[in-house]
């Protein structure tokens, strides 16, 4: 290591220390946040390239392991256990191989998904028991065993495949279609690897299980900041109006009607204020859901059914579709509109032209591959929204998270 090295360790340790502090004294998840970015830079510089290069080669066995573990059933044993747990108690459930658990074990230890007190004797630690949590498994299954049913028409039956070939077909996808950005719904990185041309949605559709794991991967994929009613001035601007009678939020895309849950706990404000919409397949697929929010199964690209609401939110809807199939999907709204009454809310990232997070830049390689999709910058929402006359009242973030509100209404 030279000493120009050197010297930048010592001042990103200095940083470190700083906003390590700065975080005991405010508490704050923007604080937090900031003390985990500058430990991030400090392991980078530690890091020597061919480490971290030979890291990130391997890292899908992480995956690999941690699904593997979880199938096995191990995080609920960790998280039930009193004491230490053996290789042979987290072989049991499934009467697995006691070297092939230890070898699985020894992995979610490095990574921090199991604690190790001695040789053979392990314990549960945040991680673990996070992995129990029913929003986490969704959240798993969905990202890592997509299983995605492809229809044979050979012999009419149903072939279970994963998620990850899709992105270890990318590559080879792009070669194909000449480095083209996908947006095309039936023809994207999903369908050259499946060799198939239904959309990612038809093949939820076909698939009840997999959409299952879809919808609880939606349920639990929000966790990061607080719902957004807690943040958005939902009084002064959604409230502030009369609604005679008129439902005040339509959730278009609202898939189990998690959000709209979320809004009434906060502002409960009886029957035919709230309203969720969703494909058939998905508004079938709900258990329960409170009475006071009104189900109807509507398809985005077909007029928008509900006429003159206070707000039409989409919840990564936008994020899902290539700017040309947005524009459909706001238009239909738009038609459904009362000027100088109606809004559009879109919950989405708004990445930044510069040093985009992980989140943003890893969930726009996801959309990508799978809907496929795209993450917006403020840049590109503003060309989008003005591009169908929507005129941009604010984008509304939260504690510099780069996903946000954007609120829009008719010019
Ligand atoms: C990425 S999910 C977002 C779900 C929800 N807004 C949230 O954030 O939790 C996209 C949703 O769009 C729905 N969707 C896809 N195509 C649709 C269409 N043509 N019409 C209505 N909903 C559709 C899916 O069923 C799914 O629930």
């Amino acid at each position: 290591m030279t000493i120009d090295e050197f010297f930048t360790i010592s001042s990103l340790t200095t940083k470190v220390v700083a906003s390590i502090n700065a975080y005991k004294e405010a508490k704050t998840d923007l604080s937090r946040r900031e003390a985990l970015q500058n430990a991030t830079s400090l392991v980078r510089a530690l890091e020597n390239p061919a480490d971290a290069i030979y890291k990130l080669f391997a890292s899908p066995s992480v995956l690999m392991a941690v699904k593997t573990a979880n199938d096995l059933g191990i995080f609920n044993v960790l998280s039930e256990s009193t004491s230490f747990v053996t290789p042979e108690k987290l072989a049991v459930q499934k009467n697995a191989d006691i070297q092939l658990v230890e070898r699985i074990m020894r992995v979610l230890v490095c990574n921090g998904f199991a604690g190790e007190l001695g040789p053979g004797q392990y314990e549960p630690t945040h991680l673990s028991r996070q992995m129990t949590e029913r929003k986490t498994i969704g959240t798993m299954d969905s990202l890592y065993v997509f299983c995605l049913a492809v229809h044979s028409r050979s012999n009419s039956q149903f072939r279970f495949v994963d998620f990850l070939p899709i992105i270890q077909k990318t590559p080879e996808f792009f070669q194909k279609s000449g480095y083209k950005n996908p947006g095309d719904p039936k023809d994207g990185p999903l369908q050259h690897a499946y060799n198939t041309s239904g959309s990612c949605w038809d093949w939820l559709a076909e698939n009840p299980k997999a959409l299952d794991r879809f919808n609880t991967f939606m349920e639990g994929s929000r966790d990061e900041i607080a719902h957004w009613a807690d943040w958005f001035p939902v009084k002064e601007r959604l409230l502030d109006a009369s609604l005679d009678g008129r439902p005040l939020l339509v959730d278009v895309g609202g898939n189990r009607g998690h959000e709209l849950v979320g809004f009434k706990n906060r502002f409960p404000l009886g029957a035919g204020k709230l309203v969720l919409e969703d494909l058939p397949t998905v508004i079938e697929d709900i258990q329960t859901l409170d009475s006071d929010i009104e189900r109807v199964k509507h398809d985005f690209f077909s007029p928008q059914p509900v006429k003159g609401a206070r707000a039409y939110y989409f919840k990564h809807i936008m994020h899902d579709w290539s700017d040309d199939n947005c524009r459909v999907i706001l238009n239909h709204t738009i038609a459904a509109m009362e000027r100088g009454y109606s809004k559009i809310l879109i919950e989405d990232y708004i990445v930044p032209d510069q040093n985009a997070g992980v989140k943003e830049t890893l969930i726009d390689m996801v959309v990508m591959v799978w809907c496929p999709g795209i993450e917006r910058t403020r840049q590109q929402w503003t060309d989008l929204l003005q591009s169908v006359g929507l005129t941009i009242g604010n984008f509304w973030l939260r504690d510099e998270h780069n996903k946000g509100i954007i609120e829009a209404e008719l010019q």
